[in-house]
């Protein structure tokens, strides 16, 4: 079998990645990869360690050349050029934000504007794979999670899955500076970053509030408030989540380590360390595996929950997504 697939925003970090992974992955063929600013070009042009491969324009991709198309844009753009896949029989997996949230009228409030395709939000598959196997399989549209989310619910799904938790979770995470993307910015140029360590839309007001809380109620009814602060930290790449859950009375870090050791134990991306070690970004970069730690601090569980917010926090987990949705081994082109 050969997938024959598409990335659109090639250039830019998550798509660099996406296109690297790709170009190994044994079952893929990549028929075009597109850019708007740098059609015409060689993507080696704009990333060195890329593949040489020709950019295209949006507007020209070969859609009836393709069973996959993967979108590394801006959330707006993406649900536009989901339309346009799907509607030319293309299966869709969105790195965007624009499929996560269920409802359209969230999207608005956090996003600052209509959803550009309402429609399909029921039919998205939100595709925290280790979660999702069974959705995504034969799916034409997965929402790929947001990189923070990505760390944060894969580290708290077994105490709420168990309904262990007892109160508001804080989630205090810490970003390399690609997670912005590749267009440069105040906040993200060097001068700014290197040599700095700066928190920003911490408590409840980053988009990626939402997307977590909607997740966290897949496994609990009533789930716990979170507060989620996120920090940019002066290194590439690299999320590092410390997550304080308070839990039910009584509790034994041996036993709930034991329900994470359950939970985890045939899943090939994500390790869950041994008691007492933390999790760290260099258990993680350049590899799709989510790693945590866990400790206790009296009646609140303390998770260090790591990821590369480039691999399993976007271009990774895509593929992981593909891999599972086209009934390939989950693991191919990733290990
Ligand atoms: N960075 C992360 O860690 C991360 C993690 C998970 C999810 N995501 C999400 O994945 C998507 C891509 O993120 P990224 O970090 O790769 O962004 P990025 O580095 O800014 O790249 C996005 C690319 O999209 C193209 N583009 C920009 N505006 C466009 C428009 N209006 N219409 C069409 N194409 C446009 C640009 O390429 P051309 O000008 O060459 O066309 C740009 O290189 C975003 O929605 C982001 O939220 C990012």
């Amino acid at each position: 079998m050969t997938v024959r697939t598409g990335i659109f925003g090639a250039t830019g970090y998550t798509g660099v990645e996406l296109v690297k992974i790709l170009a190994r992955h044994p079952a893929v063929e990549i028929r075009f990869v597109s850019s708007q600013s740098s059609a015409g070009q060689m993507l080696t042009a704009v990333a060195p360690t890329a593949p040489p491969l020709p950019l295209v324009p949006p507007q020209d991709a070969p859609l009836d050349e393709i069973d996959v198309a993967f979108l590394c844009l801006p959330h707006g753009a993406a649900a536009e050029t989901a339309v346009a896949c799907l509607d030319a029989g293309v299966k869709v997996i969105d790195l965007s934000a624009d499929f996560r949230l269920r409802d359209a009228a969230v999207y608005e409030q956090w996003y600052g504007a209509r959803h550009p395709a309402p429609e399909l939000l029921a039919e998205a598959v939100y595709g925290l794979t280790e979660f999702a196997r069974d959705a995504l399989s034969g799916v034409r549209l997965v929402a790929n999670p947001g990189c923070y989310p990505t760390s944060i619910l894969l580290a708290v799904q077994p105490i709420l899955q168990a309904g262990l938790a007892a109160g508001t979770i804080i989630a205090d995470s810490k970003s390399g500076v690609s997670g912005a993307g590749r267009a440069p910015k105040q906040s993200t140029h060097f001068v700014e970053v290197a040599d700095n360590f700066s928190a920003y839309n911490i408590g409840q007001v980053h988009r990626h509030w939402p997307e977590i809380t909607q997740g966290f109620g897949l496994w609990q009814a009533n789930p716990p408030d979170l507060i989620f602060s996120p920090h940019l930290l002066p290194v590439p790449r690299g999320i590092l989540s410390t997550i304080y859950a308070p839990l039910q009375p009584g509790w034994r870090l041996a036993d709930v380590w034991a329900l994470y050791a359950q939970t985890y134990a045939d899943e090939p991306f994500v390790q869950v360390l041994a008691p007492g070690q933390l999790a760290s970004l260099a258990h993680v970069t350049h590899t799709n595996r989510c790693a945590i730690g866990l400790a206790q601090a009296g009646e609140t569980l303390l998770l260090t929950s790591a990821i590369d917010n480039l691999v399993k926090g976007a271009a990774g987990q895509a593929v992981q997504n593909m891999n599972v949705m086209l009934g390939l081994a989950e693991t191919m082109g990733l290990e």
